[in-house]
């Protein structure tokens, strides 16, 4: 007999989007109950590493307009992003940064007293708004801080969610376990918000939290619902070196700039007006290219790298408004960025794709949402700009919360919790995996798959990289690592590793997949062997299904409002 639990609305993920969601359901439903599952405390979900701004009209009577930050945008998303889904983005923000504000939000402030905005890549206008350089920790804390006001949001920390229960249409519930007993549960609930974040650790040089694998994506994909774009996977010019760790783009926008190893601010060559503040898809190929072209310099560890020099910006400044980057480069590289430039290179950061929605966030199966970077709604297309996740999660965190909480209000009764699907899973998890034998490390292999993701799909692609790529994917995926040689009950992170790296291999073979699709070169997709952007053929989101034998493919159209496609120029 399975422990179950009832609620009426269960999110997965305990970061931005998924308190945002929270608070929206119990603000407008009271008397729904509300479970916030996450399989870490909340404070560490990765929403906390976000460094350098959130991106939200707020002067326009200093110039700024919603139509300049939708067009900065579309731009920025290579014409693939939904224009309807931007423009609701964009429309939305300027009040989330106010809600944030009125719960608490130490946002900094300009001289005049008025809430800080810094420049920030891709825009048009200074729109980052900050608070020094620890802008998802704040909001984080804001938005946790805001939950505990209301006695219908429970949190569930520590549990790992493994399946999506439903009867082929409507949502019935989740099968978990909880970490702290090794209990396996299922919960029952008339809908779910997917807010599980990005999976960037497929990839071995990240600024990812270690527990940023795709459980989430994974978990909707098995269950019959499409990811859309995962070829599209952002690397952010500047992880520092050896870690990766972010050193925001904000250091740029506060006046850093970047060098190769003539001394040069090569960036005047690939975006002339924009420099280090063109979109990062641009300054990420900038960069390979000049170490390809043998202008950059190589790390301690025998990395290539460029520097970033933050140098001219003065102790002072760097103090101020960037604490943490200092701290981390302090930390992590031994260097005071007020004295030494800082040793940089790209470094896997974003996901463009993730579970296929609506402009609503609804996903195929009715009663389930997806929300921030787990979601793609299309609204980054290609490549995000900077700032504008944060964002996303803010936005859609409120409107999922609230439709979820809608539905619940207003819905019919959940259909018949379909008890044979618990046990496939409890087979699938016990009997695939806990019980499993093999020789293979688990460990090791999950450090193979995320150099191969490294070095075969990194910024710029070809087809015999991505082939090779994906054969040595499925490859390895047949190696006997689905084994927990830990068999305790209690806090088995042996388990849940071994089940992240069984999500990370589906979601890696995805990636690849789209890549090798995708012939054009579009945002953050460089492929040398088709370097144009083809929107004849290619102007189309990709839509990947899970299948037992191979994953299908198919194509969703791209909503065009106002914009049609021209080249991109920097
Ligand atoms: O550079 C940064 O602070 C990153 C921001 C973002 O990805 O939105």
């Amino acid at each position: 007999m399975v422990n179950s639990i009832e609620k009426d609305l269960l999110i997965v993920g305990s970061g931005l989007a998924g308190l945002r969601a929270a608070i929206q359901a119990a603000k407008i439903a009271p008397h729904i109950k509300i479970a916030v599952i996450s399989k870490l405390q909340v404070m560490r979900s990765h929403s906390v590493s976000a460094e350098g701004g959130t991106a939200a009209v707020l002067y326009p009577e200093d110039g700024d307009t919603i139509e300049s930050h939708v067009y900065d945008t579309v731009k920025g998303s290579d014409f693939l992003g939904d224009q309807d889904v931007i423009e609701k983005l964009v429309s939305e923000m300027p009040s989330e940064v106010y809600q944030l504000e009125h719960w608490g939000m130490p946002w900094s402030r300009r001289e005049d007293g008025r809430i800080g905005q810094r420049n920030f890549g891709g825009y048009s206008f200074p729109r980052a708004t900050f608070a020094q350089d620890k802008v998802g920790f704040y909001e984080m804390q804001t938005l946790y801080d805001t939950c505990q006001k209301f006695d219908n949001i429970e949190f569930y920390n520590e549990w790992f969610v493994t399946s999506v229960v439903h009867d082929g249409q409507r949502f019935c519930g989740l099968t978990a376990i909880e970490m702290s007993s090794g209990t396996f549960y299922t919960f029952k609930a008339k809908a779910l918000i997917i807010a599980t974040g990005g999976a960037g650790r497929v990839y071995s040089f990240s600024t990812y939290a270690l527990a940023s694998t795709p459980d989430g994506l994974d978990m909707a994909y098995r269950a019959g619902m499409a990811l859309k774009d995962m070829e599209f996977v952002q690397f952010h010019p500047t992880g520092i070196l050896p870690s990766g760790i972010l050193i925001t783009e904000g250091a740029r926008g506060e006046g850093g700039y970047l060098l190769n190893n003539k001394g040069e601010r090569f960036m005047k060559k690939y975006a002339p007006s924009k420099l280090e503040l063109a979109s990062r898809d641009v300054v990420s190929r900038a960069m390979i290219t000049e170490i390809n072209e043998g202008r950059g310099y190589k790390h301690d560890t025998g990395v290539d790298c460029l520097k970033l020099d933050l140098r001219h910006l003065g102790k002072e400044l760097i103090i101020q408004k960037l604490p943490a980057i200092r701290e981390i480069s302090l930390k992590f590289s031994g260097i005071d960025p007020a004295d030494e430039p800082v040793d940089v290179r790209p470094v896997c950061h974003y996901m463009m794709g993730g579970i296929h929605t609506n402009i609503d966030g609804a996903t195929e199966i009715q009663g389930v949402w997806a929300a921030g970077e787990a979601a793609c709604n299309s609204v980054h297309g290609a490549n995000r700009l900077g700032a504008n996740s944060t964002a996303e999660c803010l936005v859609w965190g409120k409107i999922t919360g609230e439709l979820a909480a809608k539905y619940i209000v207003e819905g019919k009764a959940p259909p018949p919790f379909p008890l044979h699907l618990v046990t496939t899973e409890e087979k699938r998890i016990y009997d695939g995996i806990f019980r499993g034998t093999g020789g293979a490390n688990p460990y090791e292999v999950r450090q193979e798959l995320t150099e191969i993701m490294n070095n075969k799909a990194y910024v710029f692609r070809t087809e015999t990289d991505l082939v090779e790529g994906l054969k040595l994917v499925r490859e390895l995926r047949q190696k006997t690592w689905k084994h927990v040689d830990d068999k305790a009950k209690e806090y088995n992170t042996n388990f849940t590793n071994v089940m992240e790296l069984d999500s990370m291999f589906r979601v890696a073979e995805v990636i690849l997949m789209g890549a090798i699709w995708r012939k054009e070169s579009r945002g953050a997709h460089a492929r040398t062997d088709y370097p144009d952007r083809d929107d004849k053929n290619f102007l189309t989101h990709t839509l990947v299904y899970y299948d037992t034998k191979e994953p299908v493919m198919k194509t969703h159209p791209v909503t065009i409002t106002k914009y049609k496609p021209v080249e991109r120029k920097y």
